[in-house]
């Protein structure tokens, strides 16, 4: 059984204050939505959970399709919080979303009140809780009106079956729109996660600002372009690597000369740093206030501690800000 670290409060993390909600969230979450599936071995990922939780991570972030299988990061997480980590329940906040494909029919997708409660009944199940901390939209629904979403996950806080409520990949205008809905039904929408990293910055674009004028937080996910933004393609494509597995979400083409010639120069800046490029990849993120949480994932405990590092990095000089835009631009 998990003995939990007793300093696990005292040592490493750093905590910020979730939009205009009551909790705080780390700077450094876990995400599931690799190597937790049915294809991955329990001894490993249960350890990258473990050390998360030792760290002082107490941010868990799933949704339904997580795996593969769908639905297998969430049963597998079921199974880690069995072994010990249910013991400090209290002390996490678990999170799953509904929104994109899960199940075969017209109820399986999207962003009805019938996808989301059905979606959330299921995702309890798999991990063996009676509540989920967050419930997100993963993602806006052009053929439900937002009303209809929105109400949804309301209603579903009122039930008791998530604390609170968030949406995911929602532009601007609909962000503000959600934000308007929820306000009205006494559940505010706390948190919006979206696609951010030095090599994806369309939050830049409007959205961190609505959120800051709406007191909602963020959650940056593939803070590192999928490891793109690490030292793991600097020479080669490895075998055990996400892009040579081929899983679709990080494609071979994706690792060009173009990106890896941005790579190889942010790489030398993080050596200058006195840091890996995944640390400063992650504290550049988080050198937004905006930013809530920075939800990495992990194949291994090395990387998990490598990221971790990252909430002692040096501050940025404005020279380096504007050296790391000049090899983006
Ligand atoms: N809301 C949404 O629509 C949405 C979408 C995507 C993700 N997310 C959330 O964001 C989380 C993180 O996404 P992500 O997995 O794409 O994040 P990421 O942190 O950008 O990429 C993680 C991958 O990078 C590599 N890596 C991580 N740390 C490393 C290190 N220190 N050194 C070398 N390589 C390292 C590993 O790849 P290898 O496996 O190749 O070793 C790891 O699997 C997800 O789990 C999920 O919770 C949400």
């Amino acid at each position: 059984m998990y003995k939990a670290n007793s300093n696990r409060y005292k040592e490493i993390m750093k905590y910020r204050k979730c939009g205009n909600s009551g909790i705080v969230l780390p700077e450094i979450s876990l995400g599931l939505w690799h190597n937790f599936g049915s294809v991955d071995e329990y001894e490993n990922y249960s350890q990258i959970a473990f050390e998360a939780f030792d760290s002082g991570i107490t941010y868990f972030d799933l949704a339904n399709n997580y795996g593969p299988m769908a639905g297998s990061a969430e049963s597998n997480f079921g199974t880690i919080l069995k072994k010990g980590l249910i013991n400090h329940r209290d002390e996490m906040i678990i999170s799953s979303k509904a929104g994109y494909i899960m199940w075969d029919g017209p109820y399986g997708n999207g962003g009805s009140r019938k996808h989301l409660v059905s979606s959330i009944n299921q995702s309890l199940k798999r991990i063996g809780v009676d509540y989920l901390d967050i419930f997100y939209s993963h993602r806006p629904d052009p053929n439900t009106p937002i009303e209809e979403t929105m109400e949804a996950l309301s209603d579903i806080v009122r039930s008791g079956k998530a604390l609170y409520v968030g949406i995911s990949n929602y532009t601007p205008a609909q962000t503000a729109q959600a934000a308007s809905i929820l306000k009205k039904n006494n559940t505010p929408c706390i948190i919006h996660q979206g696609r951010y990293s030095m090599l994806a910055r369309t939050p830049e674009e409007g959205l961190l600002d609505t959120l800051e004028a709406e007191n909602i937080g963020f959650v940056a996910f593939s803070p590192l372009a999928q490891g793109l933004l690490t030292n793991k393609y600097i020479t080669s494509i490895p075998d055990d690597s996400r892009a040579a597995k081929q899983s679709g979400y990080l494609k071979l083409e994706q690792v060009n000369e173009d990106v890896m010639h941005k790579v190889r120069q942010l790489n030398t800046l993080a050596i200058e740093r006195g840091q890996t490029l995944a640390q400063m990849a992650t504290s550049w993120i988080l050198r937004d206030s905006r930013v809530t949480t920075v939800v990495v994932g992990a194949s291994s405990t090395l990387q998990l501690r490598d990221n971790i590092a990252s909430i002692n990095s040096k501050v940025f000089t404005s020279d380096e800000l504007n050296i790391i835009d000049s090899i983006l631009s």
